[in-house]
């Protein structure tokens, strides 16, 4: 399981401000349930212009759920020209630090900030676009948001990218545009990388490793797969792993891939190990 810092744990346990509120002054919706994460956010404004409520509903990690919960408590009580200087490193600090491969839960908090923001802004007209050209187009991703983490995160590896916007972790396809980017924007100031520090698995007996993973199935996978129409079932382990077959609307979605990759085998390493990965049962060939 993820080594994660007693602050996430209590955020992710207990998350504040949780829900949708009325007639808002500001929605920021960002991410997509393909790509694993989503998240709303709403505010309400007092009358000196300071955010007196704000809630969210996210789906995703423990890390979503975390970020998300931190962020309506730094924004709450303040000015939007306030709550706008709030950063992605900010949300991350806040929470004692996030495995480097979970920031870009932190981003996700800070792109829907600014959603809601800007939604406030044109009064409620204009639905946030994205900025820039798409580099990424697995997950969504423009050439200003990347070079917006490079430059607040000092980054300089593309692994490092992927780990704070996702870009790159799907086909592949995008990562010598992302080299590039990172060469424009750090130029000749590129440093060593710091290497990302091991996570610490604890190793699991097997029966306990198959009790997490239906465990994690039952109660972080199943419910959203069966809110869209969908199901899942765990057919075997075999060391690290995990043969599951998706039943219903599941069987048949365009995006079962990436819910396979970035839904199913993100929890289950977030979960159960780091190690584990996921494979969809074979079918049958036909007349079998
Ligand atoms: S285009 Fe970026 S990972 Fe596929």
């Amino acid at each position: 399981m993820w080594d994660y810092s007693e602050k996430v744990m209590d955020h992710f346990l207990h998350p504040r401000n949780v829900g949708e509120i009325e007639n808002p002054d500001g929605v920021g919706e960002v991410g997509s349930l393909a790509c694993g994460d989503a998240l709303r956010l709403t505010f309400k404004l007092d009358k000196e212009g300071r955010i007196a409520d704000v809630k969210f509903k996210t789906f995703g990690c423990a890390s979503a759920i975390a970020s998300s919960s931190v962020l309506t408590e730094l924004i709450k009580g303040k000015t939007i020209e306030e709550a706008e200087k709030v950063t992605n490193r900010d949300i991350a600090d806040y929470l004692g630090g996030l495995p480097e491969q979970k920031m870009h839960c932190s981003v996700m908090g800070r792109e829907a900030l600014e959603a809601a923001i800007e939604n406030y802004r044109t009064g409620g007209k204009k639905k946030h676009e994205l900025e820039g050209n798409l580099v990424c187009t697995c997950f969504g991703v423009t050439d200003k948001e990347i070079e917006r983490v490079i430059r607040e995160n000092n980054l300089t590896t593309v692994e490092q990218v992927t780990n704070y916007t996702k870009a790159g972790g799907g086909c592949g396809g995008c990562k010598g545009e992302i080299e590039k980017i990172i060469q424009k924007v750090q130029g000749d100031t590129l440093r060593t990388p710091v290497k990302p520090k091991p996570q610490k698995a604890a190793k699991l007996k097997n029966i306990r490793k198959i009790q997490l993973i239906q465990q994690t199935i039952d109660e972080q996978i199943r419910p959203s797969l069966r809110s869209h129409g969908g199901d899942i079932e765990l057919i075997d382990v075999e060391d690290n792993k995990v043969i599951v077959a998706f039943r219903g609307m599941c069987a048949q979605c365009k995006t079962a891939e990436f819910t396979m990759k970035d839904v199913v085998e993100a929890r289950l390493k977030e979960f159960v190990a780091p190690e584990i990965f996921v494979e969809e049962q074979s079918q049958p060939s036909q007349g079998q």
